[in-house]
Formats: C-alpha cells, sequence, structure tokens
C-alpha cells in the first residue's frame, strides 16, 4: 500500500455519519430527536468510537441541539447553508462566523435542493466554502447529476465540473469534505449502485487527492448502509431522511 493510500485509510478509519435534518420539525421535535441520538449513542459508546457524528439541524434549532449537547462533545454539530459573504447588508442570510460562533463545526454547502431551489452557481458555492474555511468550519461541499444527466451518459463529467467549479483553491483542501448525492437518489428510496457509487468515488478521489474525506449521501438507511459504507472511497454518509429517526441514524453508524 502506498504512503498515501495508508495515510488516507488512518485518517478516514472512523466513517463520518451526517444527518442533515433539512426543514423539518419544531424546536420540541430536535428537542427530542437530539435528546434521543445522545442517549443512544452514550448507551453504546463504542460507536462513538468507531465512526464520527454530526448533525446539521435547520437554524432555528442549533441552539437547542447545541444546549443538549452540553458534556457530550462526540456529537458535533454543522449549519445546511452558509453565505458566500462575511457580513453585511445581506437580509436572510446567515454567515460562517456566526454558524461558528452558534456552536457549528461543518457547514454543508451546495446541497442540490439549494442548487435547484435558490439556483445557486458552482462559483458561489465555491464562495460559500472559502467562507466556511476561513472561519474554522469544515465545508461538505454537495456535488451529484440529476438523472436526466446519468443516463445520458455524463454523470462523471457533470460532477467533475461541480468540483472544479465549486472547490476552493487547491492549498485549503486540508479541511473540506465532498459528499456525493445523486440528485435522482435524494428522498426517492433510490440508491445509486454499488458499481456507481465505487466508479464515481474513485473519480472524485482521483481529483481531490487522499487527504479529502468523500461521503455518499441518497436514500442511505440502516440497511443499505453496510453495503454502501464499504464501498471503497466511501469515508461515511450524508442522511436526510433516516436521520429524522433516532433509530435510524444510530442504526447507520452501527452498520458502518
Ligand atoms: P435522503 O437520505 O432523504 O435521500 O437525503 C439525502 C440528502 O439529501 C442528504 O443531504
Amino acid at each position: 500500500m502506498s504512503v498515501l493510500a495508508k495515510e488516507q485509510e488512518e485518517a478516514f478509519m472512523k466513517k463520518l455519519i451526517a444527518g442533515n435534518w433539512k426543514m423539518n420539525g419544531d424546536i420540541d421535535e430536535a428537542r427530542t430527536l437530539i435528546a434521543d441520538i445522545v442517549n443512544g449513542l452514550y448507551a453504546r459508546e463504542e460507536l462513538l468510537d468507531t465512526c464520527k457524528f454530526l448533525v446539521c439541524p435547520p437554524l432555528l434549532h442549533i441552539a437547542s441541539v447545541r444546549h443538549a449537547l452540553v458534556g457530550y462533545p462526540k456529537i458535533s454539530i454543522g449549519g445546511q447553508d452558509c453565505s458566500e459573504s462575511e457580513n453585511g447588508a445581506h437580509t436572510g442570510d446567515v454567515s460562517a462566523s456566526m454558524l461558528l460562533d452558534a456552536g457549528c463545526t461543518y457547514v454543508i454547502v451546495g446541497h442540490s435542493e439549494r442548487r435547484t431551489d435558490h439556483k445557486e452557481s458552482d462559483s458561489q458555492v465555491k464562495a460559500k466554502a472559502q467562507q466556511a474555511l476561513a472561519n474554522d468550519l469544515k465545508p461538505i461541499i454537495c456535488v451529484g447529476e440529476t438523472l436526466e444527466q446519468r443516463e445520458a451518459g455524463d454523470a462523471l463529467s457533470v460532477v467533475e465540473a461541480q468540483l472544479k467549479g465549486s472547490l476552493p483553491d487547491e492549498g485549503q483542501w486540508g479541511e473540506i469534505i465532498i459528499a456525493y448525492e445523486p440528485v435522482w437518489a435524494i428522498g426517492t428510496g433510490k440508491v445509486a449502485s454499488l458499481d456507481d457509487i465505487a466508479e464515481m468515488h474513485a473519480h472524485i478521489r482521483a481529483i481531490v487527492g487522499a487527504r479529502v474525506r468523500i461521503l455518499y449521501g441518497g436514500s442511505m438507511k440502516p440497511d443499505n448502509a453496510k453495503e454502501i459504507l464499504a464501498v471503497a472511497n466511501v469515508d461515511g454518509g450524508l442522511i436526510g431522511g433516516a436521520s429524522l429517526k433516532a433509530v435510524d441514524f444510530i442504526g447507520i453508524g452501527r452498520a458502518a
């Protein structure tokens, strides 16, 4: 095994299990969910030693989740988006430094739902990732093809172009994370085949090198997580629907 491959294997031995709660739940539900996650994970501390866990609640629930996590430092908090600007007249936006201040250590940027709903471009996603890095947050940069693009045989080139447009400048790659989320697999119950995941993750690895963690996202559940997380170059999962039930979220950690 090459030195680089060995370094990578050691660095990512702990899979990152990241829950993206999206725009779901009121404050009471967020409190219940995080309490159930804490109780479930801290009851099986071996899980906390074998995986890293991250929750990305809706912005308004971050404070409650942070409060619930006092004394439970092995569960991290992330934002679901940040502004591409440092601060100032940007009504409705939230800056990376505000997320840091609120207790976040990660932030998702360029999720396909934001690329679609808010027409975010690769260059905006890159600016957001750079803001995150400048404020000591680890950006989770999302990429993924649509069904149409996959069926046209363009999945690899589409993701490569997204990556090249969305990645911060190369000197800053130490703290970034990539999430490959095929758009057609998000919230649909359809999962990419293991061969397709392996092919795409190897392609991304060839672009970003050994030191960047690569997550898979798209209908990951406790019953398919084990085989997906065992695919080469899959260093964790970004989980939507199944992260809203503590037992499923923890179940994915167990599968890892
Ligand atoms: P689902 O797990 O609901 O398919 O969502 C995946 C996702 O978009 C995570 O960011």
